[in-house]
């Protein structure tokens, strides 16, 4: 039940912005809602509205291009190809997820398309990670 109402919030957010099936949403709630929750840190990963947030920050608001990073790190999930280092040293890296490449970009898409509601405490506690941008150049335009 929770998930599925989750879900309806996800669906209601995402779709404001471009339009993402229900079967996409099902297959992300799948795929990638067994260890990501949508607000809580849990004890398997870091919750979305944080992917959101992190990525769409680190690309200064370009959606383009944090779909496109979070693309490359869904083909190849790496410690150095991690954006959330303090995420990694706590759950160890995210482990490999086979993925279709229209999957990566539909779940991309999710990510950074859901407007999220975010959190009293992000902004705080997210000072202390001291994001790093990505080198420029490995992304693709
Ligand atoms: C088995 C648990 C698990 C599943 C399933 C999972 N993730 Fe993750 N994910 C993690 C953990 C742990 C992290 C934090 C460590 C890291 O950043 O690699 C993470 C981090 C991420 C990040 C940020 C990576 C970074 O550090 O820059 C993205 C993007 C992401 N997940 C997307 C997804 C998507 C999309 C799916 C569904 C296809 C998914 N995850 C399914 C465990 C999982």
């Amino acid at each position: 039940m929770k998930s599925i109402l989750l879900l309806v919030s996800l669906w209601s957010t995402v779709s404001l912005h471009a339009h993402v099936d229900e079967e996409v949403l099902y297959a992300f709630e799948k795929a990638c809602m067994s260890c990501h929750d949508t607000y809580e840190k849990n004890k398997k990963a870091p919750p979305l509205v944080a992917i959101n947030q992190v990525y769409l920050r680190l690309a200064d608001g370009n959606r383009t291009v944090a779909m496109e990073r979070i693309k490359t790190f869904l083909a190849a999930p790496s410690t150095e190809g991690a954006l959330m280092k303090p995420a990694v040293k706590l759950f160890a890296v995210m482990p490999k997820i086979e993925l279709t490449q229209e999957e990566m970009r539909d779940f991309a898409q999710v990510l950074v398309e859901t407007e999220f509601e975010i959190p009293e405490w992000f902004d705080e506690h997210y000072k202390t990670h001291e994001l790093e941008k990505p080198q420029e150049g490995n992304v693709s335009k």
